[in-house]
């Protein structure tokens, strides 16, 4: 079973290639993250303009890629296209003028291929960047993979800029909803506290480098109590980091928080840091600490963006007895692999496969 995996939810265009369900054949990436850097965040209307320009070469150079004896020979493009079993293409959530582009390619792509669609939630794909544990010999060197698959009841954190949920797979497609942010998601959370600090976008890779000097005991920040211990909140944690700015630079609380990066020195930036950082971490940790005493899960893993973060990955390992295998970090932030992946594992599982004349986009799926 050979999937091509098509991904546009946010900034990033990406297709992939994957078989079984396991094998990374091709995983390609165009970013258009320097066109909203100026902006401090990702722009719709700029980040579905640059998918059309990219969603046919990125597709094109994923084929290539998985299938290099027909690289250059533009007549032999049926023959590539005869390993293709099906397509699956994320549905959402994600940013609507976004989603449609690779939504509407894959539906062309369908129609014009006959292949099987399915329809793929991202947030749950982001779990299925665990399942790769092998590329192409060509890829190699560019991803370094666990060796083994995590295995069920599977304790999943996925953390992003848009999601924030802990969730246990009983099995593939069973899964339950432990808990999940109420308002801002964790990554949303650094990319804002990153504005304030005047640090460049996206926050979370920046927080961390900076963090590295500071004291994480300078500010001492409140964890949100949720009634479910496995609900999260982290618009206060980013309020209560702006107020102790105001402060530690002598302002009142009317004071604007562009202008706060300005007063700051490189060591009050870096303690502001990684303040806030010891509290996001700790409070993502210690969720994911209770609910693995609670249900007892084979495998724990984390999936999405922030999973990236060095000191998220350190605090686990002290908490938690299980080894916690993680994806390379390409597989960690948006990418087309995980879609291609969960796609694999719709079809081996007889999931219901999407109409291409019909299938819509859904912003605002959850789990
Ligand atoms: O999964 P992802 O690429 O896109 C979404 O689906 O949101 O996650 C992006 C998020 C951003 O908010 C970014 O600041 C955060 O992941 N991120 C990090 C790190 N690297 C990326 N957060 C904390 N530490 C990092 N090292
Ligand atoms: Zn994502």
């Amino acid at each position: 079973m050979i999937v091509l995996g098509i991904e546009s939810s946010a900034d990033e265009t990406s297709a992939s290639v994957v078989e079984d369900g396991y094998k990374l054949l091709s995983n390609v990436i165009a970013s258009s993250m320097d066109r909203h850097v100026a902006f401090g965040g990702v722009v719709p209307e700029i980040a579905a303009r640059s998918h059309i320009e990219s969603i046919i070469p990125v597709i094109d150079e994923a084929l290539k890629t998985a299938f290099p004896t027909f690289r250059g020979r533009t007549s032999e493009s049926n023959k590539m296209w005869s390993n293709i079993d099906a397509i699956a293409v994320t549905v959402g959530p994600g940013l609507s003028g976004s989603l449609l582009i690779g939504v509407l390619t894959a539906r062309t792509l369908a129609i014009a291929k006959n292949k099987p669609l399915y329809a793929i939630n991202h947030v749950e794909a982001h779990v299925y960047a665990n399942f790769i544990t092998e590329a192409a010999i060509s890829l190699t060197t560019n991803y370094q993979l666990p060796t083994t698959a995590p295995k069920f009841p599977i304790l999943a954190l996925i953390v992003s800029g848009g999601h924030t949920q802990l969730v246990l797979f009983k099995d593939h497609f069973k899964y339950q909803l432990l808990g999940q942010t109420s308002d801002d998601a964790v990554g949303e959370a650094y990319d804002k506290v990153a504005k304030i600090l005047g640090l460049p976008y996206p926050g979370g890779p920046s927080i961390d480098k900076v963090a590295q000097n500071g004291d994480p005991n300078f500010l001492k920040l409140p964890k949100a109590r949720m009634q479910n211990p496995y609900d999260f909140s982290f618009s206060g944690l980013k309020t209560a980091v702006l107020r102790a700015t105001q402060v530690l630079v002598g302002k009142d609380f009317t004071f604007p928080s562009h202008e706060l990066a300005g007063l700051l020195n490189a060591q009050q930036v870096a303690d502001v840091a990684a303040s806030f950082q010891k509290t996001a971490i700790e409070t993502l940790v210690d969720a994911v600490e209770s609910a693995f005493k609670e249900f007892n899960p084979n495998s724990s893993v984390i999936a999405g963006g922030v999973a990236a973060n060095g000191e998220l990955r350190k605090l686990l390992a002290n908490r938690i007895s299980l080894e916690i295998p993680y994806p390379d970090i390409k597989l960690c932030t948006d990418n087309a692999a995980m879609i291609a992946t969960l796609g694999c594992y719709k079809a081996k599982y007889n999931q219901p496969t999407a109409d291409p004349y019909s299938l819509d986009i859904f912003p605002n799926l959850s789990m």
